[in-house]
């Protein structure tokens, strides 16, 4: 279950975040919400990711991948981004090749059992994201989580 969302712009002079939010549902399901303007066009994308898991302080936990954002849309090769943009795509607006220009939605994304497939330990998590255009961090998007029995 998501339980915060932690998002900024580095960069206002490329990238404005609107909306960076969770929103409870109902009892069983939190979903995010994220709007973003890109102000000019991006031609090289890259994301860091990294997954932490809280243990006195988050620590680092399996992956931290940095990947080509505009060549996994030309073809998708890393198994784990597979995974998670299965599991994202119903959600988001820029499943695309690049440019990528203009307003970057998330609506309504939630954990579904796609993400599940592979067995969790229970615990809390952080997935923190950094975005590069031009090898210049941008912004980011944390995402806190917590997973139990
Ligand atoms: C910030 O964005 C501007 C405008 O797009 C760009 O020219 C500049 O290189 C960016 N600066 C950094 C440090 O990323
Ligand atoms: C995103 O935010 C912009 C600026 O506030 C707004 O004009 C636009 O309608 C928003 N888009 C969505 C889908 O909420
Ligand atoms: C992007 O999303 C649309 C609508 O969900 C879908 O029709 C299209 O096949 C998707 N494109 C890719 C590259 O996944």
């Amino acid at each position: 279950k998501l339980t915060n969302a932690v998002c900024g712009s580095l960069n206002e002079s490329w990238y404005l975040i609107h909306t960076c939010r969770l929103q409870a549902v109902n009892r069983y399901r939190t979903t995010f919400n994220f709007n973003g303007t890109i102000l000019h066009p991006a031609y090289n994308i890259e994301i860091d990711a990294q997954l932490l898991k809280k243990e006195n302080g988050y620590k680092p936990f399996l992956y931290k991948i940095r990947f080509d954002l505009c060549r996994f849309f030309k073809k998708p090769f890393n198994p784990l981004v597979i995974i998670v943009y299965k599991a994202v795509r119903d959600f988001i607006n820029f499943n695309h090749t690049c440019p990528y220009v203009g307003p970057q939605i998330v609506n309504g994304f939630y954990i579904s059992y796609e993400l599940l497939q592979v067995p969790w330990p229970t615990g809390e998590f952080l997935l923190k994201m950094d975005w590069f255009f031009d090898q210049k961090p941008q912004f980011f998007t944390n995402m806190y989580f917590a997973v139990k029995e």
